[in-house]
């Protein structure tokens, strides 16, 4: 997949993986980033699908309704692209944090919602519910942020809770951040992902 990647101040070091959304690139996070871990690893990568020459990490039927079949095969493909990322690249496959806006953050809790062993944890911005009925993996005790907005028209308030409680029943530790505003990153919500990531830092690594 293209992407990018940034060695952090040790190789050893977390690595962030940065999912833009629609119509984003690999440079968009890279701000967030710096601001979540300046010593740790970045890698940002761009969705393989084109939608009317916007990128997204997986097609859709339409606004808000997923292709699953395409959606589950996309998880997979960044699934074994992080595998072979890590080899690469030299950076600790088992300490890989996902910051995914939108789109970005549906993959990433796809990918928590298929695998126990993809992510160390994630931050997701304005995530929706990515699929239903998966038999959900063990996702004991990892941490992970959901930043929503109370007035979001791309993910409705019920379905950012309806998210919590997925991950939660398998096990993931969910903090939910809520924003009095629409789909949009405000800066009081990149702070507060940014004070999660400080506090969780020892379970993250
Ligand atoms: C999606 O398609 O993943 C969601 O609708 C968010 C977005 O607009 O990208």
């Amino acid at each position: 997949m293209k992407h990018l990647f940034k060695k952090g101040s040790d190789l050893t070091n977390t690595t962030l993986l940065l999912l833009h959304g629609t119509g984003g690139s690999e440079e968009d996070l890279l701000p967030l980033a710096e601001h979540v871990d300046p010593e740790a690893n970045v890698l940002s990568v761009r969705g393989n699908i084109n939608e009317n020459g916007m990128s997204r990490y997986f097609k859709r039927l339409r606004p808000g309704v997923f292709d699953e079949e395409d959606l589950k095969f996309r998880t997979r493909e960044l699934k074994d692209f992080l595998d072979d990322a890590a080899d690469e690249h030299g950076f600790d496959r088992s300490k890989v944090v996902a910051v995914g806006y939108s789109n970005g953050a549906n993959i990433a809790g796809s990918l928590l919602l298929h695998y126990s062993d993809a992510l160390a944890g994630a931050i997701l911005h304005h995530p929706m519910v990515p699929l239903r009925g998966l038999s959900l993996p063990d996702l004991k005790d990892r941490p992970v942020f959901i930043g929503a907005g109370k007035n979001d028209p791309i993910c409705p308030a019920e379905e950012s809770e309806e998210l919590e409680q997925l991950l939660s029943e398998a096990g993931a530790d969910v903090t939910l951040h809520w924003e009095n505003h629409g789909h949009q990153l405000t800066g009081t919500e990149i702070d507060a992902a940014a004070d999660w990531y400080r506090n969780n830092k020892n379970r993250l690594d």
